[in-house]
């Protein structure tokens, strides 16, 4: 009779979870093989699941299923019986769990055999070419660590469902297929077979769905909601990926940022066993441009920015001068220690600065009692004293400066050099792995504008309410309005973002106004949301946190491909199934859709 995997082959424990106290008795394994060792004739084998491993022993006396043994490869999917035993004297392994029992076969199964293998799924490195593993996805996952972080994400979401469910939230689902809504990126478009030449779009968020929500008397409700962007992606960036989606009722930007940092406080002791200070610094927009030059600043990094303006006003360097007067800016970042750098490093700096947009990278180094460098002489003295204060430098320091006409490229330029320089020296970043540097980012700009498009776009959406303090109406001064919105940064990583929204009709239609959206077509693609604000709209706010990065931050990884099952690559494929893929004619007749080959 054909040996098949029956009750009477089913593991009485998961590998990892066998301990000492199983001594003596028969045991039941199941699982994948991995390590098979022949030591003069005795055959031991790992047989590994999610929970680590256990060493099987086949004796020759076995006779047998020890000639099976030897013809076992490694991820052949076994069940095995025996009796568990302590591990004779000097042959335990203190690294493993296990390591010092092991069952001695007595039988065995192989339930499936498996294909010579494209990796070693054991080999605990990430050296494997990723292309590899994302096509052989499923042997990827049965790694340690990818287990690791696919269980770590599920315990996040149900950590997320626990605590906004003690607190009232409403877990609602919002449609797939759906209309267009903005939030910076392509759609992605769904063809509609029975309305013929119409498309639902993915949704970009449920943004529009969860203020509607709001309309309708759900005054506090979330999502773990999966949306769908078509843009250029990065190790931070999926063209799917999932967000913590929540919106609330009868708020203020406190109420957001109170419910979010027990959230955090909450998850980072559950995952990470770490206490993280709460409340978390609050910091607008331009400070953090100013002083970071970032809107995500890492403030793990010990640098920062500074202001130069008042040491090149009145002197005699008249490029900067004349950039000052024309209301640009002069910035600084100082380097500790940096006069040591030579010349070439400076000039590579200077090189990628460059590259970042800039037409020069000044600099100052500080040595042998002065300041030395090609700014130098056109300096009055006490502008050189000016340049010594207001960079903050100290002997052997050195200061890099950009002149630019738009302060917030100058400050990026610099944000992105100081990044580069700090992450390279161990005494300015502070990388252990639970420092955990939080903060918001307020008072975004209300509007950015485009230069290819020439008009002004939302920063963050065009639902996002105006601050109350501009000091001019928004509409009359788009430039400088701010609105009120925030993003929740992690050491660099926008982790989450929100606003309060407009709930006034009137002001909705002056913003949309604002972005040359006219009346019709606003009409077109937000009319159902128009209408639903004038009925009855309650003030409301929220925010949507980047799951796959929260995860990945908490797993101490630095790409989202590697905590989410099935991610796309760079180019939006999937490697493992081949999507996007061609259909048949049949399909593309049905929709009414033509496809025009690409010459
Ligand atoms: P926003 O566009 O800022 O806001 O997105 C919220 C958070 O989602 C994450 N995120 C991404 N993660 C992976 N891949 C992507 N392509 C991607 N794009 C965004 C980020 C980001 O902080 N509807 C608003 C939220 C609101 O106003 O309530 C929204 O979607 O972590």
């Amino acid at each position: 009779m054909a040996r098949i995997f029956d009750k009477s082959w089913q593991r009485t424990k998961l590998c990892g979870q066998f301990t000492e106290s199983d001594a003596g008795q028969e045991v039941r394994a199941n699982g994948w093989v991995r390590a098979r060792r022949d030591l003069g004739g005795i055959i031991f084998i790992e047989v590994w699941d999610w929970t680590g491993p256990i060493q099987v022993v086949f004796n020759p006396e076995a006779g047998e299923i020890h000639e099976q043994a030897a013809r076992l490869r490694n991820e052949f999917c076994v069940a095995v019986k025996g009796k568990m035993r302590i591990r004779p004297e000097g042959t335990d392994n203190p690294e493993l769990k296990t390591g010092n029992i092991e069952i001695v076969a007595s039988d065995f199964l192989v339930m499936s055999k498996a294909k010579p293998l494209p990796f070693e799924v054991g080999d605990a490195t990430d050296s494997v070419d990723e292309n590899i593993r994302l096509k052989y996805r499923y042997l990827d996952m049965r790694r340690e660590k990818m287990q690791y972080n696919l269980r770590t994400r599920a315990k996040i979401n149900a950590f997320t469902r626990q605590y906004l469910g003690e607190r009232d939230f409403v877990e609602l689902e919002t449609p797939m297929l759906t209309k267009a809504t903005p939030e910076g990126a392509r759609d992605y478009l769904v063809p509609s077979r029975v309305n013929q030449g119409c498309f639902y779009a993915l949704p970009q968020s449920p943004q529009l769905f969860k203020q509607i929500l709001m309309i309708s008397g759900f005054d506090r409700y979330y999502q773990i909601a999966r949306c769908f962007r078509d843009e250029d992606l990065r190790a931070d960036r999926q063209p799917e990926f999932t967000q913590v989606d929540i919106e609330m009722s009868y708020i203020v930007e406190d109420d957001i940022m109170n419910l979010i940092e027990g959230y955090m406080k909450g998850l980072f002791k559950l995952i990470r066993g770490v206490d993280i200070p709460t409340p978390f610094i609050r910091m607008p927009y331009w400070e953090a441009m100013d002083r970071f030059g970032s809107d995500k600043p890492d403030l793990r990094v010990k640098l920062e920015l500074c202001d130069l303006a008042d040491a090149f006003r009145d002197s005699g360097f008249e490029p900067f001068r004349k950039i000052l007067e024309a209301g640009g800016v002069v910035r600084g970042l100082r380097l500790p220690g940096g006069a040591a750098l030579s010349r070439k490093e400076i000039m590579d700096l200077e090189a990628r600065a460059i590259k970042l947009g800039t037409s020069g990278l000044a600099n100052f180094l500080y040595k042998e009692g002065g300041l030395k460098g090609p700014l130098v002489k056109f300096l009055k003295p006490e502008d050189l004293e000016k340049v010594k204060e207001l960079g903050k430098m100290q002997p052997d320091d050195a200061l890099f400066i950009v002149a630019h006409a738009s302060r917030q490229k100058a400050c990026e330029i610099l944000g992105t050099l100081r990044l580069e320089l700090g992450k390279a020296r161990e005494d300015l970043f502070d990388n252990s792995p639970d420092n955990w540097k939080f903060l918001w980012v307020t008072k975004f700009p209300l509007f950015e504008w485009s230069a290819e498009e020439k008009r002004w776009e939302a920063m963050h959406h065009p639902f996002t309410s105006p601050s109350l303090d501009n000091e001019t109406p928004f509409d009359e001064d788009p430039a400088n309005a701010s609105a009120r919105a925030y993003d929740c940064v992690l050491n660099g990583n926008e982790v989450g973002g929100g606003s309060i929204r407009i709930h006034d009709p009137e002001v909705q239609a002056r913003l949309f106004k604002c972005l040359g959206i006219t009346p019709e077509d606003a009409k077109r693609r937000f009319g159902f949301f128009i209408d639903a604000l004038s009925y009855g709209t309650p003030p409301h706010g929220g925010l949507a946190l980047g799951v796959d990065r929260l995860v990945m931050l908490l797993c101490g990884g630095n790409s989202i491909r590697d905590v989410m099952a099935f991610p796309k690559t760079q180019k939006a494929q999937c490697l493992m199934s081949g999507a996007p893929d061609a259909v048949e004619q049949e399909r593309l007749d049905e929709l009414a859709i033509q496809v025009v080959a690409d010459e």
